[in-house]
């Protein structure tokens, strides 16, 4: 029956648009050995076909920054429950932050995280470990063990890890410089977010507004100031997380013009809700840095539309209801989940006209993975890179449901939005994950570790 194909594909995705950041193509897509094998028209028929006519082919997402909890919090998430979030939003690859119990400072705590989450996890992840105040000599070791970069709390957070002074974070850049590892930061000013909380404790404010009072743009203008400047000083390669002020983000425009390169990630919650939240959702929604008036949302899309922001990540961060539903807010912990929604809820802003495809494709996936030197194998679907793609119907409606989510606390403020764009299905490495909402087979995500220390071409001048 015709003629017998040259080549054995075990899957072919058929009548989709691949998205890339620059591009739509309308191809199939062939699969062999878990990579992207052909892209191309009238492909060879392989056991296995998919039509995704109509649909649009995406490389799966990159979130290069969540919060699984294991080990020693798995109360509030584990790496069965996060990833399962994570592989049914459409999310492939995520980078684990180290604020577990213990954290993450040393190889051997490496090791044990590792040894705790392998097996569980249903997308492929990556581990960050911890720039703390002790641990530079820990760093090359966390490097040569595939830690995915490193995480520097700048600022007081979850885990109450003590921030390390200046001459510690100089050290810990230097080994993170000679390892080759990219520094991500939490850029907030310990010592005078600390004192600001303790005037407004004495006030006798417990409402979660006093947070975000003790957290002024000045908190993080001060940080990323700092952080730039002793990054540029050393040479090392450095990204901002969770970057929430406009004046952050001037500051950020401000050092580029001087020559410093770093690259800046906004978070989903950051862009999406304003401070009238904390009217509705209290300390549901206290996060640090804080979500805050709608003229810091507005300036981060700004920065997305002028290509100042570099990612787009969820800071998926799960606590127990107790823990959240705790009224003061000095007490209740910081983060929400978010890793199941991200996808859909930026699929909308797509529809909504405020992004493209293309956008979400380069700061969802592409960015994200060239950062952090895991571009030969994700964030795109080249010939030769791990078929790591979902299928979206861009123009399904749905809504946010805690309900149906897969995190252990479903608690989300986005419950009850419309969305348009829809998660049809997930694939890692060519072997489906999740499907209509629901995961598809045993756990299959594996360690992964950066390609090369070579820094990334992204985030300034050169
Ligand atoms: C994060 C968490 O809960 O681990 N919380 C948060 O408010 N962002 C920690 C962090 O990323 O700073
Ligand atoms: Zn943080
Ligand atoms: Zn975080």
């Amino acid at each position: 029956m015709g003629t017998a194909p040259t080549v054995n594909y075990e899957l072919v995705v058929r009548g989709g648009t691949i998205v890339t950041p620059e591009r739509l193509i309308r191809a199939d897509l062939a699969v062999a050995d878990g990579t992207v094998c052909a892209i191309g028209t009238s492909l060879a028929h392989a056991d296995k076909e998919i039509d995704a006519t109509g649909r649009y082919i995406l490389p799966g997402v990159v979130d290069a920054h969540v919060h699984f909890r294991e080990p020693g919090m798995a109360y509030k998430e584990d790496f069965g429950t996060g990833s399962r979030a994570a592989a049914v939003g459409g999310v492939t690859t995520v980078f684990d932050m180290p604020n577990t119990v213990p954290p993450v400072a040393t190889l051997d705590i490496f090791e044990h995280k590792l040894d705790t989450v392998a097996g569980k996890s249903h997308v492929d992840f990556g581990l960050y470990g911890m720039l703390g105040q002790d641990n530079a000599d820990e760093i090359p070791k966390l490097a040569g063990a595939g830690a995915i970069g490193l995480k520097l709390f700048m600022g007081q957070t979850t885990g109450d890890n003590p921030c390390p002074d200046d001459g510690a974070i100089y050290r810990g850049l230097r080994a993170a410089e000679e390892s080759g590892l990219v520094v991500g930061v939490h850029a907030e000013n310990n010592p005078l977010l600390q004192q600001l909380a303790k005037e407004l404790r004495a006030q006798g404010r417990t409402d979660v507004r006093a947070h975000l009072e003790s957290r002024p743009p000045l908190v993080e203008v001060e940080a990323v100031t700092r952080i730039a400047t002793l990054a540029g000083a050393v040479g090392t390669t450095l990204h901002i997380h969770h970057l929430s002020t406009r004046d952050g983000l001037e500051r950020v425009k401000m050092l580029r013009a001087l020559g410093h390169r770093l690259t800046v990630e906004a978070l989903v919650g950051h862009l999406l809700l304003d401070d009238s939240a904390y009217d509705e959702f209290a300390n549901l929604v206290k996060l640090n840095p804080p979500v805050r008036p709608a003229e810091h949302g507005a300036a981060l899309w700004a920065g997305i539309s002028s290509g100042d922001v570099d990612i787009v990540a969820t800071d998926h961060a799960p606590h127990s209801g107790e823990e959240q539903a705790e009224p003061n807010v000095w007490c209740a912990h910081g983060g929400w989940i978010g890793v199941e929604t991200s996808l859909p809820l930026m699929l909308t802003q797509v529809a909504q006209g405020r992004l493209t495809i293309n956008d979400v494709v380069r700061l969802c996936a592409a960015n994200p993975a060239r950062i952090w030197g895991i571009d030969d194998r994700k964030g795109h679907l080249d010939v030769g890179a791990d078929a790591d793609f979902v299928i979206v119907d861009p123009a399904a409606p749905g809504v946010v449901t805690g309900a149906h989510l897969h995190s252990k606390h479903p608690v989300t403020p986005y419950e009850g939005w419309e969305t348009t764009g829809s998660v049809e299905a997930t694939y890692l490495r060519g072997e489906l994950i999740a499907e209509h909402g629901e995961i598809v087979g045993p756990p299959r995500g594996r360690h992964l570790a950066p390609r090369d220390r070579k820094p990334t071409t992204l985030g300034g001048p050169l």
